[in-house]
């Protein structure tokens, strides 16, 4: 057997919370191996990056994900009990519901509840000096996807839901303030969420068969038995909380058109696969999420490394999508690769990889894509807008990652 490469540190887990996107690249490089150890989060942890690691993380024969997400994850981003956390026969029936409804018509409904809600708040902007383009998205995002659920959304809290949902992705990376404020905001929005699900139940709200609020709040688990209401409220926040959180790829797009001036003319005149080559380089080249967990379910043996039982395992998401023996110039911003990509599932992983019924692969990945797709074309073909100087910096020590400035716009004028 070899000895997995160990990283020096007693403890990585400040490291980590201070290199962010970088921290298993650099220690990659450092240590020139896909693999090397580290104790994180006070335990002993295997961190890997790559497409071949990538498929050793998916293989569920030897992974599982009971007790992988560390603890300050769940009490922001995740919540208890939810489908990331569960394993075999119990993840594939609750991960057949949320699959049930990624159907292309449910989705192109979703693109165009968003698109609406572009044209009115394109029409709000053109009366204001000045826009910050994450902040109005998360809203847009908000109201398509309350819409969408059939979760009732008043006008005079779309703010304030807006800013839990956003907290809870914003609070998951992060320690001090933030992640208090996303604690704060799990229980908030559990609340406001579990009463729907209470209400939807006792029928004193009445929602479309089919709905997402609907098959959440009826879904029967293998024991044939409702989710209590807490986990029916986290699933279905599940739903809620990432298509808010797609506002990060929606302003990283902007940027892109900002910083690549030949893609807006592309886009512009461009189909349907221009946008989609173009949005998957988003995904690739943006830093989202980081890295995800899993825990080893017995001792095996991989290309000569031991892989102890119950040890947690990290799978480098944004290394993998940086990966210069699977990208061409990596740190370089071309939608035309998309031309010519092999469509592994393990290879381009911003969202996971592996397969989505059976393993953990994001079940928004299409929603995302597609939400991306309407957003794109809308800044490209609906309205024209300056964008005044301003700090477009991103920090990969900040998970997750976004322009410091937040992507300001002026002057916006609508053109259809
Ligand atoms: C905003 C962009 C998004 C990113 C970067 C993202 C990323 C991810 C990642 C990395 C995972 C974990 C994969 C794994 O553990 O192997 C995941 C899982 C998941 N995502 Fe997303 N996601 C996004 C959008 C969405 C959307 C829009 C939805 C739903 C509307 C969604 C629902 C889920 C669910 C339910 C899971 C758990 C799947 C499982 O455990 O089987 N995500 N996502």
């Amino acid at each position: 057997m070899q000895q997995i490469p160990r990283d020096k540190a007693l403890d990585s887990t400040l490291a980590l919370l201070l290199d962010g996107y970088l921290f298993i690249p650099k220690r990659c490089q450092r240590y020139q191996s896909d693999i090397f150890q580290a104790r994180l989060l006070f335990q002993p942890s295997i961190c890997m990056t790559g497409q071949e690691a990538a498929k050793l993380f998916y293989d569920t024969e030897r992974f599982e994900r009971k007790d992988a997400n560390p603890e300050p994850l769940k009490k922001t981003l995740l919540g208890e009990g939810s489908v990331q956390g569960l394993d075999g026969d119990a993840h594939r029936r609750r991960k057949q519901m949320f699959m049930s409804l990624m159907t292309r018509e449910s989705i192109q409904q979703l693109a165009a509840l968003t698109t609406e809600q572009w044209h009115a708040y394109s029409k709000k902007w053109e009366t204001m000096d000045k826009v910050v383009l994450l902040y109005e998205v998360r809203e847009i995002l908000c109201r398509a996807v309350c819409q969408w659920t059939g979760v009732p959304l008043e006008e005079g809290e779309v703010k304030q839901r807006t800013n839990e949902l956003a907290a809870l992705f914003e609070g998951g990376g992060s320690a001090g303030l933030r992640h208090l404020r996303g604690r704060i905001a799990r229980q908030q929005t559990e609340k406001w969420i579990e009463d729907i699900i209470e209400n939807v139940r006792s029928q004193a709200l009445e929602v479309a068969e089919g709905s997402p609020v609907h098959a959440i709040a009826w879904h029967r688990d293998l024991n044939e038995e409702l989710l209590n209401k807490r986990t029916a409220a986290i699933e279905l926040i599940n739903l809620l909380r990432p298509t808010v959180a797609i506002g990060q790829f929606v302003v990283f797009s902007a940027l892109a058109l900002h910083d690549y001036p030949d893609c807006q003319q592309t886009l512009q005149q461009g189909d349907d696969k221009d946008i989609e080559r173009f949005v998957q380089e988003v995904r690739r080249f943006y830093p989202f999420f980081p890295l995800i967990a899993a825990r080893v379910r017995q001792d095996f043996d991989w290309n000569g490394y031991h892989f102890p039982k119950k040890t947690r395992v990290f799978l480098d998401l944004y290394g993998t999508n940086h990966d210069a023996r699977l990208w061409e110039n990596p740190n370089e911003f071309q939608p035309e690769r998309f031309r010519d990509w092999d469509g592994s599932p393990f290879n381009f992983i911003p969202q996971g990889g592996g397969d989505y019924q059976v393993g953990h692969r994001c079940a928004g990945e299409w929603i995302t894509i597609e939400l991306m797709k309407a957003s794109v074309k809308f800044l490209t073909q609906s309205i024209q807008y300056d964008v005044p100087e301003q700090d477009l910096r991103i920090s990969l020590s900040r998970i997750p990652a976004i322009p410091n400035s937040r992507f300001v716009i002026r002057n916006v004028r609508r053109t259809d």
